[in-house]
């Protein structure tokens, strides 16, 4: 016999006087539901206008198509030598030649593939005629007076006062060696490079804007020591260009942020001092202004096994306390970020020091997390340059605001036998079109767009790119 259980909580709704109140807390809780539905159905529908937008101009804009269509490589691994160079045999004793040994071996028949000679060197004050403003990805890339740049580990400050573009980076140009037999390859630090454009193409050498110590074996900067990654960022508050950088020692064991200050974007820029963020190591750094005019920095830490945002202060000379841990346990570096329609993305690589390895693309709604990671952005067929970002790794991404959703991709090709001779990728970076991988926190509804970096040999950017300048 089934018995009636009379504590069972009736399953319909009842109208009567005292179930009034009941129907009008359903009634509010409905209209809550409803609101929240439509918020967001408007969330999804407005991200998902703005992609097909996008994707509208994707297709449709003949110029960004030239961008999306990428060329072909096919690097075959040569037949074994007899020989090779003790730098690669060591890495990889045992195991058959691999790709990365052969871009590490700088007897490598590939060499030439790699690291174009100086013949093929990017020379914007040759009369180029057709092949003006064209970049050649991994080519040797000269400054308006014939020197090849030295601006590795770079980032790019657009300065709205002069109306003009500053590229900074490590001024490697000095003999690689290693400083004990266990040592990663190193440059002694010469300072930070500075070079001025309109164009983003031809630039010119506006010298060392923060230059090593010589002679104070303490002092942070001193040559022995290591300077990475610098990136400037203009305060309008002081009116002060900020610069922050990696500062460590030859063993990376220092693993801290350095802070200099500057009234000018060419320097002198003053060293003020350097710091552990927050009490965290911190290696592979950059900085990102977001358009409210607050700074926040990009740190690897825990043993490079996750990344740090927090804003800095409203000075930019410090950090505040604020910060969070991202991409736990992912092990990600070279992070570089930008902001597209109000979502945020970023591109990383992995870590293994100067060989090149797989890039990472992470988007998020709020810049202090939490990241989603999409996947790799390398669009080419060539699994080797996809697993290797092109030879190279991530620096910075900066922005093209009259082309939206268009970027440049800023990476360096590390060639660890002879650092300064390192090579500039920049390629177009594009965001658009649907991600590539399940994400965790979409609730089933794919909010972030795909970014791809396409490959090319040779490109330019699209007319009309400054226009808003
Ligand atoms: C990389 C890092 C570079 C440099 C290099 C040294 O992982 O991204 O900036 O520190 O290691 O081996």
């Amino acid at each position: 016999m089934r018995m009636r259980n009379k504590y069972r909580k009736p399953t319909t709704l009842r109208c009567n006087a005292a179930g009034s109140r009941c129907s009008k807390s359903v009634a509010v809780w409905s209209l809550v539901g409803c609101l929240l539905m439509l918020h967001i159905y408007y969330f999804v529908h407005q991200k998902d206008g703005k992609r097909t937008e996008n994707q509208f101009r994707m297709v449709h804009d003949p110029q960004l198509r030239e961008l999306q269509q990428v060329e072909e490589e096919n690097i075959q691994i040569p037949p074994p030598r007899g020989k090779r160079s003790p730098r690669a045999a060591k890495r990889r004793p045992k195991r058959p030649t691999t790709i990365i040994d052969e871009f590490l071996d700088e007897n490598s028949q590939l060499r030439s593939t790699f690291f174009p000679g100086e013949k093929t060197a990017i020379n914007p004050m040759n009369d180029a005629g057709n092949d003006s403003f064209f970049y050649y990805p991994g080519r040797i890339w000269l400054d308006t007076d014939g020197t090849p740049i030295q601006a590795h580990g770079g980032g790019i400050l657009y300065d709205e006062r002069t109306r003009t573009y500053y590229w900074y980076g490590e001024y490697k140009d000095g003999p690689t060696y290693h400083a004990h037999k266990k040592a990663a390859a190193r440059v002694d630090i010469i300072g930070v490079g500075c070079y001025s454009s309109t164009d983003l193409w031809k630039w010119k050498n506006e010298g060392i804007v923060l230059e090593a110590e010589e002679s104070n074996e303490t002092h942070d900067i001193h040559k022995s020591n290591v300077l990475e990654r610098p990136k400037v960022v203009y305060n309008e508050k002081t009116g002060k260009y900020v610069m922050w950088m990696h500062i460590d020692d030859a063993n990376y064991t220092k693993a801290s942020v350095g802070i200099a200050v500057s009234d000018y974007p060419t320097g002198p820029f003053n060293y003020l001092r350097s710091k552990r963020p927050h009490g965290f190591d911190s290696r592979d750094m950059t900085i990102f202004k977001d358009d409210d005019g607050v700074a926040y920095m990009v740190y690897s830490s825990e043993d490079n096994s996750e990344l740090h945002i927090g804003p800095l202060t409203e000075d930019f000379l410090d950090v505040t306390p604020t910060v969070k841990r991202v991409l736990v346990g992912q092990h990600r570096e070279a992070p570089a970020l930008f902001k597209h329609q109000g979502t945020y993305y970023m591109i990383t690589s992995g870590c293994t020091g100067w060989a090149p390895n797989e890039a990472l693309a992470h988007a998020a709604e709020s810049i202090m997390g939490p990241w989603e990671t999409m996947g790799n952005p390398c669009v080419v067929k060539s699994k080797t340059f996809r697993h290797t970002t092109f030879f190279s790794q991530s620096t910075y991404v900066i922005p093209l605001p009259a082309i939206p959703g268009t970027f440049i991709f800023m990476a360096d090709r590390w060639n660890p036998a002879d650092l300064r001779d390192s090579r500039y990728v920049w390629l177009p970076l594009i965001v658009g079109g649907p991600v590539d991988r399940p994400l965790d926190y979409n609730f089933g509804f794919p909010l972030w767009s795909r970014v791809s970096i396409y490959w090319h040999r040779k490109w330019r950017l699209p007319q009309g790119w400054n226009v808003l300048k």
